[in-house]
């Protein structure tokens, strides 16, 4: 229900559901710390898993896992099609990334988050038989601005033009991988800077579509699940996305298409998550653009998450002391 008194685009304020999630990526990002910097991204994702579980059954949804740590047989807990909350509540589809940057976590570098992405039932593309999406995102000034069928350089321009920044000041978040060499040639060949990104395009893709940020764009091929999550965040910022599916070989493609994706189809942001009632928790585990990482403060243990909801447009900042004693 509307509330004109409060503003004409207000929807009436009602339950935050990611208000109540965040404590199960805090408790993700807080146990995966002892695993920074040990060079063992699975020991790290683990620890994370399962503190992000215990924590999403206190929870008062109707969970189906869209998007998890893969299928039953290799993930045992998290895995696509697991019912998680406490079944009550709201029937919610959800995508959860314990740690986005597992490598990143075990290298001891910057920009692992972990991820939680929520949306109503029957709402979030199941997306899980491609393992990689190309994508482009960038602020709302790129919806009806920039395509992923478009040239880089026609992109770059283009948005160049809608926001009034020059080229030559823009900058690009590309993955650095092998596979985007040529990319990032025709990126800087059209005189924008890039910042590559060793891991972790669910930060890469908030940044460029948060207007505080130096990152006007962010392009390539990355995570189809993330690729999801990400949309869930931009419908709460107002960012703009546009993504493709990009299975690796024949068969991953038939896979695909046995589950009833469309994979030559440009996926607009509805495409990914549909309607409005979007929610997106992520807490630091590392330190990054997005979020400070789990610090140890004396007998403090903080957090710093964001918590972002569409239907209100709202992002929070949470800042969080843990007394470190309850944690041992
Ligand atoms: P993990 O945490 O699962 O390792 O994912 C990190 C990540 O960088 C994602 O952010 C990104 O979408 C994907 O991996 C890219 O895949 P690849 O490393 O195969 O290029």
């Amino acid at each position: 229900m509307n509330s004109p008194e409060i503003a004409p685009n207000f929807t009436h304020p009602d339950r935050n559901l990611a208000m109540e999630l965040v404590r199960a990526t805090e408790a993700a990002a807080i146990r995966a710390v002892p695993f920074i910097g040990r060079g063992d991204k699975n020991a790290a994702d683990k620890a994370a898993v399962d503190a992000m579980r215990v924590f999403l059954g206190t929870v008062n949804f109707d969970g189906l896992i869209v998007i998890g740590e893969g299928e039953k047989d290799e993930a045992p807990m998290l895995f696509n099609g697991e019912r998680v909350g406490n079944g009550t509540g709201p029937a919610c589809d959800i995508a959860v990334d314990p740690i986005d940057g597992t490598s990143l976590t075990a290298a001891g570098r910057q920009n692992a988050l972990s991820v939680i992405a929520v949306s109503s039932r029957g709402t979030m593309l199941d997306a899980s038989s491609v393992f990689y999406m190309d994508k482009i995102v960038t602020g709302g000034a790129g919806r009806g601005v920039v395509s992923l069928d478009a040239p880089i350089g026609d992109n770059i321009r283009e948005l160049s033009r809608a926001t009034g920044k020059p080229v030559g000041e823009m900058i690009i978040a590309v993955l650095d991988r092998p596979r985007h060499a040529e990319l990032i040639d025709q990126i800087r060949s059209a005189g924008a800077g890039t910042r590559l990104m060793s891991d972790g395009d669910v930060a890469g893709g908030i940044n460029a579509a948060r207007w505080e940020t130096r990152i006007d764009m962010c392009v390539g091929t990355g995570g189809s699940p993330e690729g999801i999550t990400t949309a869930c965040a931009l419908k709460a910022i107002g960012g703009y996305m546009q993504g493709r599916l990009a299975p690796k070989d024949a068969a991953e493609r038939a896979g695909a298409v046995a589950a009833g994706l469309d994979v030559d189809k440009l996926l607009e942001l509805d495409d990914m998550v549909s309607g409005d009632n979007t929610f997106f928790v992520a807490t630091g585990v590392t330190d990054g653009g997005l979020v400070d990482g789990v610090r140890r403060q004396g007998p403090i243990i903080r957090t710093e998450s964001i918590v972002l909801r569409a239907k209100s447009g709202t992002t929070r900042r949470v800042i969080a002391e843990h007394l470190a004693s309850k944690w041992l």
